[in-house]
This record gives structure tokens, C-alpha cells and sequence, in this order.
């Protein structure tokens, strides 16, 4: 089954003489369990498109569907339950709670959500994985980059979401840091069957994903499958 479904795509952004076509017909079927790269050049509408697919804006036109929901049939109480349940985000800038500690700004997730009991065994499971349980009574202002991407990723995950977009999750980290967040998704990926969408500049990073899109000009100029592409042709 297709975890994603897009049609038709389109976001405008701005009146009259203002007006930013940042999406253009954008069509995108996307399967359990892919890890996909989302590449283009600046301005070419990658966040855009990450920020419709997780419901944090509307599109101007076309559909989106995630696990079978029309996300625009969905009320705004409806979207933030189920953006909650079913997607992860995970940004360049970390956007971790800096008054929280790490444990409490992984746990944000679940405290928010009231229907659902904090898994502590899971969340402690989460952060041995990712290195920083014992940085879990630390403050964001007390780690390093690399361990605060960490954390932002935990967050991502405690819900245990079927969905994860990441904008450019690893833009500010050093290659080795780079190398170790990638892993981790990757394992995460696999053991929990989830789809991931990430935004990156890096071309190397992009080649170890399952599939390439590539974006310009608000439109996906190619997204073939890797290894399925005739033979040579760089980007799939
Ligand atoms: N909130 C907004 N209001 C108006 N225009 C916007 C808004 N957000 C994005 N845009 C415009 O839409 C286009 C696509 O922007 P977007 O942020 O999706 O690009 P991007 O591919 O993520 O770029 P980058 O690689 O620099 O992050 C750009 O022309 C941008 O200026
Ligand atoms: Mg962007």
C-alpha cells in the first residue's frame, strides 16, 4: 500500500503581483518502508512540499493523502491528533524545548497527547540507541550539535510514527556526525517499517537512499527508483 499519495500538487504563496507558484503540479506515490532523498536547488519548493505532506500548511490545490486519509478532509483538532500519531519532524535547526530537559523534550510528544500513557521503557530503549541517555537530565544548551539532532530525532520517533520527514536533518552537522544520524535512521527505518522523506544538499547521502526526487522550479523533474534507471545516468 502506498503510504503517500499525491495529485496534482499545487502551492501558491502570496497575492496578486506577490505571488510564488513554489509547487506546480506535483504527483508523488510513495510506498511503506522507502527511504526517499528530496533534492534541488534553492528555493525549488523542498521545504514546501514537506511542509504540505505533514499537514503544518494547506495546498492550493490537488490532494494529499497519508495511510489513506485526505489530510485537507480532516479538521484541524482531527489533523493535529493525527499529525501527532502518524508523522515525525525533524528540522535543521533542532527546535528543541530549551527550558526542557533531554528526557522531558523527547516525552513532549506523548505528555501533549493525552490520550496515550508515557512508555518509559521505550523512551529510555530510544535514547540508549541514539547515544545520549546519559545526557537525558542535560539541557540543549548543554550539548553539541550532533547530540541535540539526536534528541530532536528521539522526539521524532516516540511516537513511533509511520511517516518521518526530515528538512536537511543533518545540514548542520560534521560529516561523521553526519554519517552516524544517517545510520540511525536508517536502522529506525527498517525496524519500524516507517517511510522516510528527507530534504538534503548532500549528493553522497542522497545516493544511499532508496529513491531520489529531485525538484526544480516547484516540479519533480525525475524520481526513478535507483538501480532500476538505464544504466549511467547519475540521478535517478
Ligand atoms: N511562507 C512563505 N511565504 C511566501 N513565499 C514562500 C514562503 N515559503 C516559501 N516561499 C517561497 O516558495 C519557494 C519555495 O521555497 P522552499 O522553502 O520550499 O524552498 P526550498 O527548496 O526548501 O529551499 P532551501 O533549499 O533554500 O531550503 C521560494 O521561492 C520561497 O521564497
Ligand atoms: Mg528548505
Amino acid at each position: 500500500m502506498n503510504i503517500l499519495d499525491l495529485r496534482q500538487v499545487e502551492k501558491v504563496y502570496g497575492e496578486k503581483e506577490n505571488q510564488v507558484r513554489a509547487l506546480r503540479g506535483v504527483s508523488l506515490q510513495v510506498g511503506e518502508g522507502e527511504f526517499i532523498a528530496i533534492v534541488g536547488t534553492s528555493g525549488s519548493g523542498k521545504s514546501t512540499l514537506l511542509n504540505l505532506i505533514g499537514g503544518l500548511d494547506s495546498p492550493t490545490g490537488g490532494s494529499i493523502s497519508v495511510k489513506g486519509r485526505e489530510i485537507s478532509s480532516l479538521s484541524r483538532k482531527e489533523l493535529t491528533i493525527f499529525r501527532r500519531r502518524n508523522i515525525g519532524f525533524v528540522f535543521q535547526n533542532y527546535s528543541l524545548m530549551p527550558v526542557l530537559n533531554v528526557y522531558d523534550n523527547v516525552a513532549l510528544p506523548v505528555t501533549f497527547d493525552r490520550g496515550k500513557h508515557l512508555n518509559r521503557r521505550y523512551i529510555e530503549e530510544l535514547l540508549r540507541e541514539l547515544g545520549i541517555w546519559d545526557k537525558r537530565k542535560k539541557y540543549p544548551h548543554e550539548l553539541s550539535g550532533g547530540q541535540q539532532q539526536r534528541v530532536a530525532i528521539a522526539r521524532a520517533l516516540v511516537n513511533k510514527p509511520a511517516l518521518l520527514l526530515c528538512d536537511e536533518p543533518t545540514g548542520n552537522l560534521d560529516s561523521a556526525t553526519t554519517v552516524e544520524v544517517m545510520g540511525l535512521l536508517k536502522a529506525s527505518c527498517r525496524k519500524y517499517s516507517q517511510t522516510i522523506l528527507m530534504v538534503t544538499h548532500n549528493e553522497a547521502i542522497a545516493q544511499t537512499c532508496d529513491r531520489i526526487i529531485h525538484i526544480e522550479d516547484g516540479q519533480i523533474v525525475s524520481g526513478r527508483r535507483r538501480f532500476h534507471g538505464e544504466g549511467g545516468e547519475g540521478i535517478c
